[in-house]
């Protein structure tokens, strides 16, 4: 077995081959998830041979094996660093777990020699959620889970809201949810610095975080593809759920017209644990299936130990990224 660094088109074409295979594998469990094809697979591939670095293990000429990464100017805001998305890793086959390490292992030792060459000391990796062999080989070579995407079609995620039967009604009826208006963008910005503020916090602990301005608020709740309710209690707001196009830090596997991805959710500590935060996902759902979004996504941090089961109660996982620093 040989390393190689992918240049031409013809290997570009044979992992791209690997990362469909992959691919198809996690939609056999998720088959609301939007198809790709071999050239959505290419196009991404050769962005990263260009931006970056792909590298593969070969056998008498036929590639195995797969690992890309390329530099993010601002790694989870803690500057530099390295990344591999979920779409830039694979291993031809179902192979056992002592065939993925052997596969795998040489790559991981070129990917950490050139990130640490870069004077770069943290690497992060997306790992579909159907690829368990290789998730457990990175967590044993020291990486450990950071984020979950998880996704849903709309259409079940309701179905599962509804027959649970705390979500219609709320047990405290002065709580109100309604759509956002203009005039809440000042509160959000309140609630958000809070929610900023948790994600500061223990356990999650992450870096220099900041929550959206009243006039960022402002932008995004006029915006027609954002989605945005609140919980009302006594004429002030006590949480909030919001949705939109996905970003780039979501995993490209739910990107779809038709998906809206939740990129906040908060409810004020004193409101928690009385289904406050399933009945504003329930309201986000109800107005995401009228308007046509058939997959409803969110990511959240795995190290958030509330928002994490929250998330799971309702959503399937995708990938899960994991870091490493040295
Ligand atoms: C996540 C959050 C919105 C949940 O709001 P909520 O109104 O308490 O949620 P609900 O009452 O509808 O559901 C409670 C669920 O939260 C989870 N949860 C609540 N407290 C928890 C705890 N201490 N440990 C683990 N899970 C917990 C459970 O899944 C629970 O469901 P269950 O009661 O059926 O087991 C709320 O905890 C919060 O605002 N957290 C801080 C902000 C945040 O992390 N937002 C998510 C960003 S991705």
């Amino acid at each position: 077995m040989t390393t190689i660094t992918i240049h031409d088109e013809k290997e570009l074409k044979a992992i791209s081959a690997i990362a469909l295979e992959s691919h198809k594998a996690l939609r056999a469990s998720n088959p609301w998830l939007p198809e790709r094809s071999i050239k959505d697979f290419f196009v991404r591939l050769e962005w990263m041979v260009n931006e970056g670095m792909v590298y593969a293990t070969e056998d008498n000429s036929v590639i195995q094996s797969f690992l890309g990464w390329f530099q993010l100017e601002d790694f989870r805001n803690v500057g530099p660093g390295a990344l591999t998305p979920d779409w830039a890793i694979g291993v031809a086959g179902a192979l056992s777990a002592k065939e993925t390490a052997i596969r795998i292992s040489p790559l991981i030792r070129n990917l950490l020699t050139d990130i640490r060459n870069a004077g770069l000391s943290i690497h992060g990796i997306g790992i579909p959620d159907s690829s368990r062999i290789l998730m457990e080989e990175f967590s044993l070579l020291s990486w450990g889970k950071i984020v979950l995407d998880a996704a849903r079609s709309t259409r079940d995620l309701l179905d599962g809201l509804m027959d649970n039967a705390h979500t219609d009604s709320l047990p405290d009826t002065s709580i109100n949810i309604r759509p956002a208006l203009l005039s809440d963008a000042s509160s959000l910005a309140h609630l958000d610095e809070q929610l900023a503020a948790h994600i500061a916090a223990p356990p999650v602990l992450m870096p220099n975080t900041e929550g959206s301005t009243t006039d960022e608020w402002a932008s995004w709740i006029d915006s027609p593809n954002n989605l945005t309710f609140v919980a009302e209690e006594n004429h002030s707001l006590v949480g909030f759920i919001k949705s939109g196009p996905p970003q780039m830090d979501v995993s490209w596997f739910v990107h779809s017209e038709q998906t809206t991805a939740i990129c906040g959710l908060w409810v004020n500590p004193e409101c928690r644990g009385k289904h406050l935060g399933e009945s504003l996902l329930t309201e986000l759902a109800k107005i995401a299936a009228n308007r046509g979004y058939s997959l409803t996504s969110v990511d959240c941090e795995t190290h958030n130990p509330e928002a994490r089961s929250f998330w799971l109660s309702h959503f399937i996982p995708v990938s899960w990224s994991f870091e490493r620093r040295f």
